[in-house]
């Protein structure tokens, strides 16, 4: 029923009470956003922000792309959905660009990054079931970040995410990061996969060593193990690589996307290289999966990384923006460590005062994020340039000197 509040025209209406009145009290959250255009994005009072964050890596194009609102746009008018009961021309076209830029590996689509995960799971363990006598265990890594779906949660190396879930489902163990030793003493009969981000995004933008990449591969090869590459977060160019496992010369024999893949349309991928392509019909299944939509905004996302060269692009402006950082580390005590690839830049505190930044931050029009209390995150769109740099490290240079 219209109640005389919904009547009222958007700009008269209070989202922060409504969002506390019929909002499930998920997240912590006061700025209501209205549009974004490139690095820019507004928010219902009309400030621009300088944005940082980026849909949480996700917007790799920035806001409001061209092709990916033509692409969009284009296909909203032809075809919406179809389910995954016939072919759809725009996800074959998306799977073949994913072939090209993965070294022939094939797709699976989901929606999100948690069940591109739990497609990884299910086809570990079937490998397990087809090849290592039923094995269906998965080590992961210490401050990982996979997903929110149980089996996900189970495998992120973080107690906070776990604790209020236990139960968890069986089969997940977790050892040190960058720590080869650690994984083969984990390893037992019963182990069927390695899950690794080969660079850490919500543990703090932390890279692999490449002894440990390529010692992760070669155990595998050894032992008849399945290697998982998560790139949900580092995937899709944001490191100057198309996936972050391509700097470390290793091949996956599964890796899942998200995030970035579509420009920030929901999607999830699930890739597997031949060793691994073994689902048969009726293993897994999704009725959005792979959407008309969402393929569409994912072919014109990849061709324009691809056509406009973005991935050196993001490797110079990278190197640029984490030079600047490296440069307000040396200013301000309380930075202790910096550290990134690409465009993935954190930095850490000497106290848990994160927040306080990103609220001085934003306050000067910047946004930016945090991992865990004492880490500041920076994983802008691809398209950054320098003067978009600057600008962000005046605000925060402004923001520090405020403490
Ligand atoms: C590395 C990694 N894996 C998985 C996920 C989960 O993705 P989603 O939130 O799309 O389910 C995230 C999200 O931050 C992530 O960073």
């Amino acid at each position: 029923m219209a109640s005389p509040e919904m009547m009222r025209q958007p700009e008269q209406r209070d989202w922060v009470a409504m969002e506390r009145k019929y909002y499930q009290h998920t997240f912590t959250r006061n700025l209501v956003m209205e549009r974004g255009e490139g690095v820019r994005i507004w928010d219902a009072n009309g400030k621009v922000y300088l944005d940082l964050v980026a849909g949480i890596a996700t917007n790799v194009l920035g806001h409001a792309h061209p092709n990916v609102v033509r692409a969009i746009q284009q296909q909203a008018t032809k075809l919406i959905h179809t389910s995954n009961l016939y072919i759809n021309e725009r996800q074959v076209e998306l799977a073949e660009l994913l072939y090209n830029v993965s070294g022939e590996m094939k797709s699976f689509f989901s929606n999100s990054g948690a069940e591109a995960n739990e497609g990884a799971i299910k086809l570990a363990r079937k490998y397990g079931r087809v090849h290592r006598n039923g094995a269906y265990g998965i080590i992961s890594m210490e401050r990982s970040f996979h997903g929110r779906t149980l089996a996900t949660t189970a495998a992120t190396g973080q107690k906070k995410y776990q604790d209020t879930w236990l139960p968890l489902p069986d089969g997940f163990s977790q050892v040190p990061f960058n720590d080869l030793d650690a994984v083969k003493a984990a390893t037992t009969d019963n182990t069927i996969a390695i899950l690794v981000e080969a660079v850490q995004g919500e543990g703090g933008i932390h890279p692999a060593s490449q002894e440990y990449m390529r010692g992760l591969r070669a155990w595998c090869d050894e032992q008849n193990l399945v290697l998982i590459c998560d790139e949900v977060q580092a995937g899709n160019g944001r490191t100057g690589k198309y996936f972050s496992w391509q700097h470390y010369g290793v091949q996956p024999d599964i890796t899942t996307t998200a995030k970035g893949l579509a420009g920030g349309v929901p999607i999830g991928a699930m890739l597997a290289a031949p060793r691994a392509d073994i689902f048969e019909p009726g293993d897994h299944g999704t009725t959005f999966g792979g959407n008309a939509i969402a393929c569409a905004a994912g072919v014109a996302t990849i061709r324009t990384i691809l056509e406009e060269h973005l991935l050196e692009h993001a490797t110079q402006m990278g190197e640029y923006l984490g030079g600047k950082i490296d440069g307000l580390a040396k200013k301000y005590d309380i930075i202790t460590a910096t550290r990134g690839i690409g465009l993935m830049r954190a930095f850490d505190l000497a106290e848990p005062r994160a927040q306080e930044i990103m609220e001085h931050a934003s306050e000067r029009g910047l946004l930016i994020t945090n991992a865990g209390l004492g880490t500041i995150r920076m994983i802008p769109p691809l398209i950054l340039q320098r003067a978009d740099v600057d600008e962000a490290i005046e605000k925060l240079d402004a923001s520090l000197a405020a403490l």
